[in-house]
């Protein structure tokens, strides 16, 4: 979910100016959190380059990403994207009673509201993110640690899992760390070693396909503007030259490829479809381009 521009401005309201635009995917022209100088490139970030922009960036936009998606993800719902796939339909964990006493891993779980919806169905969550501030909404949402259904909240990069091998039945994560990271087979790597044997591992990013199209809600966002298969970094950086925002793309083939790799077995792709309930605008993602081209990929995978 971002949108890539070469160069861009805020205005003094915070909507951006951007030009020549590239492609797409988080929408950036929602921050609002100090990075109104940054300046769009495509170009090489590492894995500590990626993770470090990403600690910055989510800390400093958590409130305004919070303030304005936290009604439609719901304090304690699972949504998988934009277009509002629920887990409480879509079942893509499993069967709705194999959530019961499970041990689930939600990876850049932001406010942890799909940690509290796995709670209420009898799991038992740990949401984990790498930004600080969006922990402290979890904290503020409730259901935490304090509560009586609470759940851990872990501070901590999905590149480096802080946990032993084999203590979680599930894993997931709804547009978590996946788009953020340099070097997505190390997390891969890290999932499998903490699953159980048959564990399960579903997320969701933005669909690869939009990487090639104008990251725009209108009409203007159905041009292809890149090319699909270019899968140098989305970078952002301040007037310094220093990262402040990076996301990478890989094509449908790659992300099999890595799963495969990591020793995963792909068990569904699901390319949620924009449903007619559905009028609002994130973003890049809208009625419009959601009835036309896919805006999410969810992954469903089994520990081989
Ligand atoms: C688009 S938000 C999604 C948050 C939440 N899942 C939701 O649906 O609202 C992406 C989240 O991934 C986290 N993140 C980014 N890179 C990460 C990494 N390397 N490790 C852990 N979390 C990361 C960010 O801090 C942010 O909270």
């Amino acid at each position: 979910m971002i949108s890539h521009v070469i160069e861009h401005k805020s205005t003094a309201t915070g909507a951006m100016e951007q030009k020549h635009e590239v492609s797409a995917a988080f929408p950036v022209s929602d921050s609002g959190g100090g990075d109104d100088d940054a300046e769009a490139v495509r170009r090489p970030a590492g894995g500590p380059e990626s993770s470090r922009a990403s600690r910055g960036w989510w800390d400093r936009n958590a409130d305004e990403y919070q303030r304005d998606h936290g009604d439609f993800l719901g304090d304690d719902r699972f949504v998988w994207g934009p277009e509002g796939l629920d887990e409480a339909e879509a079942r893509l964990l499993g069967p709705a009673g194999a959530l019961r006493g499970a041990d689930v891993l939600e990876i850049g779980a932001g406010a942890a509201q799909c940690s509290r919806w796995l709670a209420a169905q009898g799991a038992r969550p740990v949401a984990l993110d790498l930004a600080h501030r969006q922990l402290q909404h979890a904290l503020r949402i409730g259901g935490g640690p304090d509560a009586p259904e609470g759940f851990p909240l872990v501070e901590a990069d999905a590149r480096a899992l802080p946990f032993a091998d084999a203590v979680f039945d599930i894993a997931c994560s709804s547009y978590g760390a996946i788009p953020f990271v340099a070097d997505p087979e190390r997390v891969f790597a890290e999932v499998r070693r903490v699953l159980r044997p048959g564990g399960r591992w579903v997320f969701s990013l933005t669909h690869p396909l939009r990487w090639a199209l104008a990251d725009e809600p209108g009409p203007e966002g159905l041009t292809v503007l890149a090319s699909y298969f270019d899968r140098t970094p989305y970078v952002e950086e301040d007037a310094a030259g220093r990262t402040v925002y990076v996301e990478h793309h890989r094509t449908l083939g790659d992300r099999v490829r890595e799963l495969v790799g990591a020793g995963f077995r792909l068990l569904d792709l699901v390319e949620p479809e924009w449903p007619e309930w559905n009028r609002q605008v994130w973003g890049g993602w809208s009625p419009l381009r959601g009835q036309l081209v896919p805006g999410t990929a969810v992954f469903v995978c089994e520990r081989a």
